[in-house]
């Protein structure tokens, strides 16, 4: 089966901007790679010859700079879903050429992309945790930018990660940055709450947890003294914690890196200090 294929503001721009029977350098994959392809008067010309109908005129006269195109069932459509079951509607987002997407959840975004996008956002939430090795737990899986960049620390041998939300899993498997997330023989994607997994897992098991939950607002449990008990209980002695808790500026949230700080301290983490856009901590 062919991979599904993607349209973002910059391949649509230079569609619009060229005659019909051009040969364009393009990517379909939201520039992982790219490709030779022919603009016809209705179609795009792939190599070896496979012919994909051009998206429909309204995408180009006014394209948008933040939807995303994905071909599938033979048609051009927006990339986005609506769940009747989580009553959340997830749009991935483009973020800016070079930059894999990010995915906003009814209308709640899902990495910073304010300063540099989610490939340095993830690189800053790694570079929190410290040096790490053994196996090492990524609380929650998302697009899995975070587990795919724990997944290639050359003296990590496992990366075990959780997502509960199907309609997740689902973008992740056609989001062309995240195809590692399923190849990688490094990293376990596991779908189920993790708030009701850790219990289920042995001591000790985890050198390293990095843990970044949706906000506050939306999953409290993931930042409640009764979850941080279990992360500490199978993080190794010595193992290290991330947190991303965010700035949340509602006055009612204000002030969670701290009260963060506290909670993980009620649990026995020592060393915890403020760490990018969270807070950081070792078990003993
Ligand atoms: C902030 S995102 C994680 C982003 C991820 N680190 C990445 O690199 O893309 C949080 C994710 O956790 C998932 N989630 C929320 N509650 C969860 C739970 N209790 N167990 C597992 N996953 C959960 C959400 O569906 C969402 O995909």
């Amino acid at each position: 089966m062919r991979p599904p294929y993607f349209l973002s503001i910059v391949e649509l721009r230079a569609l619009s901007d060229c005659a019909p029977n051009t040969l364009l350098t393009l990517s379909l994959d939201l520039g992982r790679t790219r490709q030779p392809i022919r603009r016809t008067e209705d179609a795009l010309e792939l190599p070896g010859g496979f012919q994909l109908p051009l998206p429909p005129r309204p995408y180009w006269a006014h394209p948008d700079k933040r939807t995303i195109l994905i071909f599938r069932d033979c048609q051009w459509e927006k990339w986005r879903y609506f769940d009747p079951q989580t009553n959340a509607f997830y749009k991935p987002v483009f973020v800016a050429e070079g930059q894999p997407p990010t995915v906003e959840i009814s209308g709640i975004k899902m990495h910073v992309t304010d300063t540099g996008g989610p490939l340095e956002d993830t690189r800053r939430k790694i570079q929190a945790l410290g040096k790490v090795n053994g196996r090492v737990l990524d609380t929650c899986c998302g697009l899995g930018y975070t587990a795919m960049a724990l997944g290639r620390i050359p003296t990590v041998f496992q990366v075990i990660t959780f997502e509960k939300d199907k309609t997740m899993l689902r973008i992740s498997r056609e989001n062309p940055w995240s195809r590692d997330l399923f190849r990688s023989t490094t990293i376990q994607v596991l779908r189920g709450d993790v708030f009701q997994c850790l219990s289920g897992l042995p001591a000790g098991i985890f050198q390293a947890v990095l843990h970044d939950p949706p906000r506050f607002s939306l999953a409290p449990e993931l930042y409640s003294v009764e979850f941080y008990r279990e992360v500490f209980r199978v993080l190794r002695t010595g193992g290290r914690l991330y947190h991303y808790t965010g700035n949340p500026r509602k006055h009612r949230h204000k002030g969670l890196p701290e009260r963060t700080l506290a909670r993980l301290q009620e649990v026995g983490f020592s060393r915890a200090r403020r760490g990018y856009r969270g807070v950081c901590a070792r078990k003993g």
